[in-house]
């Protein structure tokens, strides 16, 4: 592969993918929370066409579907068509007839708009090129069309993730991703934790009127304990350390077990393991 984006897109398409499914009953719920709670304060209204920026499984889209009712439309872009083909499958389903999904690079890819509003939930933390993503995503936009984001705040107020790659670091070497020929995420999910440089991006983009708001809440990283770490060893910057090192990483999973035990105790509870996470809910404007 000679292009940076093809390893992240084949890695999201393939050894992700793979994982999102095996932890969907954990993903989908504990960041439905974080969209929930911005879908209260956004507005889309019926008949307007809205695109979800990193749709991955779909279901916001097919939330956003919902609330757009049937003479409008949401439209999912992925750019891994494993994502996609199963968004198009749940969407069957669930017998929505007004949610379209399509395999494309948010990058740089014809987005098939005009849209009215765009929506991201986590999928634009992970863009090589978060500027060009931006603007393509503005010029998708009618004027006026607005774009929000839900994006993780600063590591320290989401230690579901961060506890768990202090302790990882500890134990296994850490292989940058120039150091690899694996595939891997891309930036990582505090990419866009930083409102300054965000909110410059963004201009640099042609936004305007560019918002940020907090949204915390405790969410469920486990049904118990073991599932949490499994979780935690599979996903998020704790688990690509451990993937990335290779045989090195798997010879010490148990003393990564034996960590995240430790550090997971405090936030255990007869009804699963929920931890603090916190985010940000950017808004902006397309002036046109
Ligand atoms: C953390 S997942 C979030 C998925 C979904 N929005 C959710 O909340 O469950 C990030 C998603 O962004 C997608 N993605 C990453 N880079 C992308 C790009 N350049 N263009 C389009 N999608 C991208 C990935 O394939 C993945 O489905």
């Amino acid at each position: 592969m000679d292009n940076s984006n093809d390893i992240i897109i084949e890695a999201w398409n393939t050894v992700l993918f793979e994982k999102f499914c095996r932890f969907k009953h954990l993903l989908v719920d504990g960041l439905s929370q974080h969209s929930d709670a911005a879908f209260e304060q956004c507005i889309h209204p019926q008949g307007s066409r809205v695109l979800d920026v990193g749709c991955g499984f779909g279901d916001s889209t097919l939330r956003i579907a919902k609330r757009v009712g049937s003479s409008g439309e949401a439209i999912g872009v992925d750019c891994a068509e494993n994502f996609v083909r199963a968004a198009q499958a749940e969407a069957r389903k669930q017998d929505v007839q007004n949610a379209r999904f399509f395999v494309g690079d948010v990058q740089w890819g014809d987005l098939r708009g005009p849209y009215d509003h765009a929506f991201a939930r986590f999928g634009t933390m992970f863009f090589e090129m978060p500027g060009a993503a931006m603007r393509n995503i503005r010029k998708a936009l009618n004027p006026g069309g607005t774009f929000l984001q839900i994006v993780w705040r600063q590591r320290e107020d989401n230690p579901w993730l961060h506890d768990a790659e202090l302790r990882v670091k500890e134990i296994v070497p850490v292989i940058s991703h120039e150091e690899t020929d694996q595939v891997h995420c891309g930036p990582g999910p505090f990419s866009m934790s930083g409102p300054d440089m965000v909110s410059t991006m963004l201009r640099g983009a042609g936004f305007e009127r560019i918002t940020f708001e907090r949204f915390d809440c405790d969410i469920c990283i486990g049904r118990d304990l073991d599932d949490a770490i499994e979780f935690a060893m599979a996903l998020g910057p704790a688990g690509e350390i451990i993937r990335l090192a290779g045989q090195e990483g798997e010879t010490r999973k148990p003393q990564v077990v034996a960590a995240l035990k430790k550090a997971f105790a405090e936030f255990a509870r007869p009804d699963g393991v929920w931890a603090p996470s916190s985010t940000w809910f950017i808004s902006a404007t397309n002036p046109g």
